[in-house]
């Protein structure tokens, strides 16, 4: 079975105080479970800091990015190379904020993802639509194009290291939150996809979490699908005690 995925996506915020405060009173709620997997993600500058807070709690840590070349005169830009030799497991890649605010395309994106897997990081590829798209009814025509460039060249045997998040753009920091089974649609359209690209037994294994105005309120009826094998939370993982309540939706 797959294990859920909780992940904190702290975007850019917190200063060096409150992210150690804030892994500190994670590593005492959350420290020791089992039941999933808890990954705080934090911004670069971040990463040390927090990584000495959690280490030995079992909770891991990833960046919000990374470059797709191993080092050299890229000013400004930090390789996944760098990110695993100071502890990271993990990498989210192509975030929508990525996509639309700073412009990656799904060829950068796709690099990235190699790279990240060529330095042995777990890369979380983020897809999803926009509200226009959805409205025009080109969710999975987008969705699939997201999927298939942005694992271009990626071997089956690497595909089990890969964390898809389905995070339509309508609903990150909105409010407006996929329907259960909206989102398990989709869920069920990217497992398919898997299948395909990598075989079924690999696309089996792979979890695939949801994002997009994630709260303690409405985690349960989510994870309570099929498909949907983890979460992506940004707002509410800024804050100990609503992240909590999102990884313990089992209780
Ligand atoms: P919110 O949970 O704030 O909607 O953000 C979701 C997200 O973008 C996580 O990567």
């Amino acid at each position: 079975m797959r294990r859920p995925l909780m992940a904190g996506n702290w975007k850019m915020n917190n200063n060096l105080a409150s992210a150690r405060k804030l892994a500190a009173d994670l590593v005492q709620a959350l420290g020791g479970v089992e039941q999933v997997e808890v990954l705080l993600c934090p911004t670069f500058v971040h990463l040390q800091a927090v990584m000495e807070q959690i280490k030995n709690s079992g909770i891991a840590l990833g960046a919000q990015n990374c470059y797709c070349e191993a080092g050299g005169a890229y000013t400004g830009e930090v390789s996944a190379a760098m990110l695993a030799d100071i502890g990271c497991k993990y990498v989210i890649i192509g975030h929508s904020e990525r996509r639309h605010v700073i412009g990656e395309d799904d060829g950068l994106i796709n690099r990235k993802v190699l790279s990240a897997l060529a330095e042995g990081l777990r890369p979380i590829l983020c897809v999803g639509e926009t509200l226009q798209e959805r409205e025009d009814g080109v969710t999975e025509k987008v969705v699939t194009r997201h999927i298939t460039g942005g694992l271009a060249g990626v071997s089956p045997e690497d595909g089990r290291r890969v964390t898809i998040a389905y995070e339509p753009v309508w609903a990150i920091g909105t409010g407006m939150t996929a329907t259960p089974g909206q989102a398990n649609d989709v869920h069920a359209l990217i497992r398919g996809l898997l299948s395909e690209g990598f075989g079924p037994e690999v696309a089996a294994e792979m979890r695939i979490q949801y994002g997009g105005s994630v709260k303690p309120d409405n985690v349960k009826g989510l994870m309570d699908q099929p498909e949907i094998d983890g979460a992506l939370v940004g707002g509410a993982s800024l804050k100990a005690e609503s992240f909590e309540k999102i990884v313990k939706y089992y209780e």
